[in-house]
């Protein structure tokens, strides 16, 4: 069952070329660049009117929906409000009507996300659930479901689910796009084809960082905290890299946004001190750039405090080598599809390191796969 892996979890994450691909099929043309999302009752004139998305979900599937307000926002040019389901009914969210409600979950039972969704309809919203489980409550409720198709995800820590999740957010971001008129049809289909070339980057990423990882977790297993740093739609990769870490390995990590350093943390640096900072660029993009070069700048700032620097970074890049102690390299893609890369040596990495540690990579303790109670 686990196909000669050690571990579910280590199995799902070379499953993630393969889920990735399923959750794309059928749901784009390569040739112009449509994205389609199958029947729904949510209609195209409720997408056209939509003044804003409303995403409510919880611990991993809450880091996608910070993704996918980039990506919603940097296509389709609608305002998106990201909230932890479990917080959502507490801030007696406004009314409106032609606001759409988005719920990310794996398990589609998640309790609180459920009732995120309930309050959504209470106040007169369609529901659009994001969900891997086929007929699970959420999505029954939902006015609309866009399945992942990660196949079953038996690990407690998500992964495969994780990136089929920020792929679902690429395709309804797109598919919102184009319906509301925000992008041309060679803009579609260059990012069309940006997703069509993934898989192949993940093998490619699973290739080389897998024993790369092996030997970082010799080296900072026995770190006693790990930061994470990342700016802009890095910064929730950021936050995932760090709870895949304390969930299976008990390290104490936190995720921060890079330029909020300087705001505190930065006195937490010290020679003992693994920080973890993602350095992925999209060279044709001159935000993405200009968020890299800042980065840098993050990454000096804690090497002049003596602590280690792990980075990710594109291929190629040859200046980075110098600043910092390691780098796991990543293929080019384009800005909004790079979270996808990103994530995967950090998953590699918590697992090297749990594994280390004689963990319960597959069963960390306190925790269960589906979040059934508030
Ligand atoms: C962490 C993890 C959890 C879930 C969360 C929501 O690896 O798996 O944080 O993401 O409990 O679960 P779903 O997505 O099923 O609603």
């Amino acid at each position: 069952e686990k196909s000669g892996y050690k571990h579910f979890m280590l199995k799902e994450i070379f499953e993630q070329p393969r889920a990735i691909r399923d959750t794309t099929l059928g749901r784009i043309s390569l040739e112009t660049g449509k994205v389609f999302l199958g029947e729904m009752k949510i209609t195209e004139e409720d997408f056209r009117r939509a003044t804003r998305i409303h995403i409510a979900a919880c611990g991993t599937s809450w880091h996608a929906a910070i993704v996918g307000k980039f990506m919603i926002e940097r296509l389709a040019r609608v305002p998106v409000e990201v909230d932890y389901a479990s917080e959502y009914r507490y801030r007696d969210p406004i009314p409106d009507p032609n606001a759409i409600g988005l719920l990310i979950t794996q398990s589609g039972e998640t309790a609180d996300t459920l009732a995120a969704q309930r309050e959504m309809i209470a106040k007169g919203m369609k529901t659009l659930a994001i969900c891997n489980v086929v007929g699970a409550m959420i999505a029954r409720e939902a006015q609309g479901t866009l399945y992942t198709h990660a196949g079953p995800e038996i690990g407690v820590a998500s992964t495969k689910a994780f990136t089929s999740q920020l792929v679902a957010l690429f395709l309804f971001a797109l598919h919102l796009a184009q319906t509301r008129g925000t992008l041309s049809d060679d803009e579609s289909r260059t990012l069309v084809e940006s997703l069509s070339l993934l898989p192949g980057k993940v093998e490619e990423i699973l290739r080389s960082a897998d024993s790369v990882c092996e030997q970082l977790a010799k080296i900072y297993s026995g770190a006693r905290d790990f930061l994470f740093l990342g700016r802009g739609i890095h910064y929730p990769i950021a936050l995932e890299g760090a709870l895949k870490l304390k969930e299976i390995s008990y390290i104490h990590a936190e995720g921060y946004p890079a330029g909020e350093m300087k705001h505190g943390p930065n006195a937490l640096i010290d020679e003992s001190l693994p920080v973890v900072v993602l350095a992925t660029q999209d060279e044709t993009n001159r935000d993405s750039h200009l968020r890299y070069e800042k980065t840098l700048s993050n990454i000096q700032e804690v090497t002049a405090r003596s602590g280690k620097v792990i980075a990710v970074a594109i291929e190629g890049d040859t200046h980075i080598t110098q600043l910092v102690d390691h780098v796991l390299y990543v293929p080019p893609a384009s800005e909004l599809l790079l979270p996808v890369l990103d994530i995967i040596p950090l998953q590699l990495l918590a697992y090297h390191i749990a594994v280390r540690r004689g963990c319960d990579v597959d069963q960390p303790r306190n925790l269960a796969k589906s979040v059934t109670v508030e």
